[in-house]
C-alpha cells in the first residue's frame, strides 16, 4: 500500500518533481521514502519517514522513480525502503507479491543475494534475470505470468536510460502529461501538475518521452485543486472546511443521479473504517422509515457468504475509492448481479467508481489528513439525500446546518475538555441508536489521532459487562442527540459509581449547536473530531500522519 512515482523530463531535471510526487502520494504510507535518479549511474537515496525527510540537494537527472512506503513485509528500516536494486536496475513497488517466498528461493538458487526482508526485492532480481534473454516488454509479460497478488511496480535500468517500465495487476497506475514531460504515478494525486492523464491498468508498459500517448483525459479540477492544500496542520484545515462544504455539496447533477437510483427491495452497504460508520448512520435513518439495510465491514464480507442480491441496491462507500478491502468485497457482491450498484466516493476516477452503475461524488476537495473528517460529513450528507429519496421526500439539507457547524467549530470549551482527556489511558464512547455510529467514529478518531485506547459501546450494553471497568482511570464520553432518554440512564449508572464522564449533547454538558433531529449527528460528530484533534495536539502526536497508518489502504 505504497505510492510509486516516476518522471521523464524534456527540459532537464526530475529530482524535485519526484520528491513532490512521492510527497503527494505519502497519504498511501510514509514509513520510508526513496528515489532512484538516472545520472551516469543509479543514484539511490532513501530515508525513514515521509518524502520531506529526503535531502534537498539531489543530483540533476532527466529520469527517475520514487517511492513512499507503508510496511507490509519487513520492518521500517532503510534496508527495506525502496528503491530495491539488482545490478544496474532499480524498482519501486506497491502491493503484495503473494508468492514471493517461492520466487525468492528460485532466485537464490540462481545466485542472487537479497538485502531486504521485503517481497518487493524479488521483482528487481526477477526482472534482471528475465532481461538477460528477453526484451523489456517480453520480460514484463513473463513476470505477469509468474507474479501472484495485487501489485504495481516501476523499473528503470541503465541499459535503457530513457525509459520507465511499468507493470500492474489489479492496482492502479496512471500516466500524466505536463509541459515538462511525462510522469507515472499510483494515482492522480501524484499528477497534480499535469494537464492530462490516462490509466494503464494491468498491461506491461514502457514510458518514454518520445512515445505518442493517445486517449488522454483532461485532468479533473479536483486533482488540480489539491495543489492549494496547506502543508501543515492539514487535519485542522480539513475540519474547518466543513461549513463551506455543507453549502456546496448538493449539486443539480448529484440530485439527478440520486433521483434515478431505483427503489430496490433489499439494500446492502459495504465500507471500511469511518466510511463504515457512515453506512451505519444511513442504516439508522432507513430504520426510521421501516427499511432494514444490511451493513457489512468490507474485510469481513470478502470471506463470508453473501445472501442472494438480484433484487438489491448495493452501495460501496469509500472516500478514496481505492480501499482494497472495499474493492474486493464490492466485486464479490457485483458478481451476484445486484439490481443496481452505487459508489459513494471522493474520487470519480477511482477504481471503485469504475465498478458501479451510479457514482455519487462527495465533492469535498482532496482529503489529505489520514483521519477522515470532512469526507465523513460529506458522505453522511450524500447518504442523507439518498435516504430522503428512498423515503420519497424532497431532498434538501437545512440551510442552518452550515451555520451550526461553524458555531460548533467556535466552541472554546472543546480545547479545555481535550486537556482533561490527555490524563486518561482508557476511554469508553457511549451512544444509542443514531448516536452509536458517532460513538464508534469518535473511538476511531481518538485511537488514530491520540493513541489513547478507546472503544465504543451501545449505551444500553454498559450494564451487561463494561460497567465493571468504571473507575477514576476510565473516561466515559456519552453522546446524546436528545432523541432517546435511555442514554441518560446509562449516564446515571456511571455517575453513581463516581466514573468520570464527558456528556456531549445539544442541551447540557458540552453543548453542541444542533439543527434538526436527523442531522444533529453531523455537528456532534464535528465536535468529536475537534475533541480528538485537540487531545492529540496536547499530547504532541503526529496528527496529519499518525504512526503506523496510511490514508488509503490499498492492500488487503
Ligand atoms: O478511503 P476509504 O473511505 O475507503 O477509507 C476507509 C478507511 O480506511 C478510513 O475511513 C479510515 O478508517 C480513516 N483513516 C479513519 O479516519
Amino acid at each position: 500500500m505504497c505510492g510509486v512515482f516516476g518522471a521523464i523530463s524534456n527540459k532537464g531535471d526530475v529530482s524535485k518533481l519526484i520528491v513532490q510526487g512521492i510527497a503527494a502520494l505519502s497519504y498511501r504510507g510514509y514509513d520510508s521514502s526513496g528515489v532512484c535518479l538516472l545520472t551516469d549511474h543509479l543514484y539511490i537515496k532513501k530515508t525513514l519517514g515521509p518524502a520531506q525527510n529526503l535531502p534537498t540537494n539531489l543530483p540533476f537527472a532527466p529520469l527517475g522513480i520514487g517511492h513512499s512506503r507503508w510496511a507490509t513485509h519487513g520492518a521500517c528500516t532503510l534496508e527495506n525502503a525502496h528503491p530495491h536494486t539488482s545490478g544496474n536496475l532499480a524498482i519501486v513497488h506497491n502491493g503484495i507479491i503473494q508468492n514471493y517466498a517461492e520466487i525468492k528461493s528460485q532466485l537464490i538458487a540462481l545466485g542472487y543475494t537479497f538485502s531486504s526482508q521485503t517481497d518487493s526485492e524479488v521483482i528487481a532480481h526477477l526482472f534482471s534475470e528475465l532481461l538477460k534473454e528477453n526484451k523489456p516488454i517480453t520480460a514484463l509479460k513473463k513476470m505477469q505470468a509468474l507474479l501472484k497478488g495485487r501489485y504495481a511496480f516501476l523499473a528503470v535500468t541503465q541499459n535503457h536510460p530513457d525509459k520507465i517500465f511499468a507493470l500492474s495487476n489489479d492496482l492502479s497506475l496512471a500516466i500524466g502529461v505536463s509541459s515538462d514531460g511525462v510522469c507515472i504515478s499510483s494515482d492522480l494525486l501524484g499528477l497534480q501538475h499535469c494537464h492530462s492523464f490516462k490509466k494503464i491498468n494491468n498491461n506491461p508498459f514502457e514510458l518514454s518521452i518520445a512515445l505518442p500517448l493517445d486517449n488522454l483525459i483532461p485532468m479533473p479540477l479536483q486533482e488540480k485543486n489539491a495543489l492549494s492544500t496547506p502543508q501543515k496542520d492539514i487535519t485542522l484545515h480539513e475540519i474547518h472546511q466543513q461549513p463551506q462544504l455543507i453549502n456546496n455539496l448538493i449539486t443539480e447533477e448529484l440530485l439527478s443521479l440520486i433521483k434515478n437510483i431505483p427503489h430496490c427491495s433489499q439494500i446492502m452497504l459495504i465500507a471500511c473504517g469511518s466510511s463504515y460508520h457512515c453506512a451505519l448512520v444511513f442504516k439508522n435513518w432507513l430504520l426510521s422509515i421501516g427499511i432494514y439495510a444490511i451493513v457489512e465491514v468490507a474485510s469481513e464480507l470478502k470471506t463470508s457468504p453473501l445472501p442472494p442480491l438480484q433484487q438489491a441496491l448495493v452501495i460501496a462507500i469509500s472516500q478514496s475509492g481505492e480501499t482494497a478491502d472495499t474493492l474486493v468485497a464490492m466485486k464479490k457482491a457485483l458478481s451476484l448481479r445486484p439490481q443496481h450498484s452505487v459508489a459513494i466516493t471522493n474520487s470519480p476516477t477511482s477504481a471503485l467508481a469504475e465498478l458501479c452503475d451510479t457514482v455519487l461524488y462527495i465533492n469535498c476537495g482532496p482529503e489529505i489528513g489520514v483521519a477522515s473528517t470532512k469526507a465523513v460529513t460529506a458522505q453522511m450528507l450524500v447518504l442523507y439525500s439518498l435516504y430522503l429519496h428512498l423515503a420519497k421526500q424532497p431532498i434538501t439539507i437545512p440551510k442552518a446546518l452550515s451555520k451550526a457547524a461553524q458555531d460548533t467549530l467556535a466552541l472554546a470549551e472543546i480545547q479545555q475538555h481535550a486537556e482533561k482527556i490527555t490524563h486518561f489511558s482508557h476511554i469508553l464512547c457511549l451512544g444509542k441508536n443514531k448516536m452509536l455510529p458517532i460513538a464508534k467514529e469518535l473511538a476511531l478518531k481518538l485511537k488514530e489521532l491520540t493513541y489513547i485506547h478507546s472503544e465504543a459501546i451501545p449505551a444500553g450494553e454498559l450494564k451487561h459487562g463494561p460497567l465493571a471497568l468504571i473507575d477514576s482511570s476510565v473516561l466515559c464520553i456519552v453522546l446524546d442527540d436528545g432523541s432517546c432518554s435511555q442514554t441518560l440512564t446509562s449516564l446515571s449508572e456511571i455517575q453513581a459509581r463516581n466514573g468520570p464522564v464527558l456528556y456531549i449533547s445539544p442541551k447540557s454538558g458540552l453543548k453542541v449547536p444542533c439543527v434538526d433531529g436527523d442531522l444533529n449527528i453531523i455537528t456532534i460528530n464535528i465536535a468529536c473530531q475537534l475533541l480528538s484533534y485537540y487531545t492529540a495536539k496536547a499530547l504532541g502526536r503526529s496528527i496529519d500522519m499518525p504512526r503506523n497508518l496510511a490514508k488509503s489502504v490499498t492492500v488487503e
